[in-house]
């Protein structure tokens, strides 16, 4: 992987997202799903509970939680983001406040949240383990963090080539890491996993591919990398074909509910 430094991950970040902040809005896979529901249902807000959701993307883990009639606030680093997800909100009746933030230096006073959300973003992150830093600073103690991401397959070689097929694809992809790597991440900084569990995303190729704009040289080389999977990436993957076309794959997210010691 070439080094790149924490400005170029983020001015890239924004680069991405930026003009796709309406496709990540109308995302299905990002609006809906048992990952969703399993994520909500860990964060368990309600009315009055202050909850922070990290690079909130289309908004979509904040509208759930601002219908639990929680005080939520919202951040991303790309301002299109916050953009689409306010309007995602006002247009189902709901509110809440946006930020623009980078992950790893939250703007936001110590223990002023009850609860942190963060789903499907933190591969993109510079510094994953600041993140987590940042969030056990800003929780309350006894606040929950529900976080959830993409994961690696356990086998070094295949984890590698798992986390270069996405950068393929959206070169904002910094870094994914195992169930280990993740749950150590977490640790670190000082919170407690209280929940773990693993969810599959199937992705159907096409569309998961023109949502970041892939030309026709992207999606050929996408293709090459799967025909040229080593075993482990291709049990990870499970990927499925038509004829030579690559139709669909799946990734395996990590959901976990980790809290900060009272
Ligand atoms: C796939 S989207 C998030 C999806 C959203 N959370 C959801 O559940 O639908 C990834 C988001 O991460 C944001 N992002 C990328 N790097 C970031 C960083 N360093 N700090 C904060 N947000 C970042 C991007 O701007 C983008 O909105």
């Amino acid at each position: 992987m070439t080094e790149r430094s924490a400005d170029e991950l983020n001015d890239l970040a924004r680069e991405r997202f930026g003009p796709r902040a309406d496709g990540y809005r109308a995302s299905a896979l990002h609006a809906a799903g048992p990952d969703l529901e399993l994520l909500v249902e860990l964060a368990a807000a309600g009315p009055g509970v202050r909850v922070l959701d990290v690079a909130t993307g289309g908004g979509h883990v904040a509208l759930a939680l601002a219908r639990t009639g929680a005080d939520v606030t919202a951040c991303d680093l790309t301002p299109e983001m916050l953009d689409a997800a306010g309007l995602m909100l006002a247009e189902h009746g709901c509110q809440a406040a946006f930020v623009v933030a980078e992950a790893s230096a939250l703007p936001f006073a110590d223990e002023s949240f009850d609860v942190v959300t963060c789903r499907i973003a933190a591969h993109h992150f510079p510094d994953a383990q600041g993140f987590f830093t940042e969030v056990a600073r800003v929780l309350v103690p006894g606040g929950r963090l529900g976080f959830q991401d993409q994961t690696l397959p356990p086998q070094p070689t295949s984890a590698v080539l798992v986390d270069a097929f996405e950068r393929m694809r959206d070169p904002s992809h910094h870094q994914a890491f195992s169930v280990d790597g993740w749950t150590t991440l977490i640790e670190r900084a000082g919170l407690e996993v209280e929940h773990s569990e693993l969810i599959d995303k199937r992705h159907e190729f096409a569309e998961w591919a023109a949502r970041q704009d892939c030309d026709d040289a992207c999606v050929e080389r996408l293709h090459e990398l799967m025909a040229d999977a080593p075993g482990g990436m291709r049990e990870w993957l499970e990927p499925e074909y038509d004829g030579p076309g690559l139709v669909a794959f799946r990734n395996r997210h990590l959901v976990v509910l980790a809290r900060k010691p009272e």
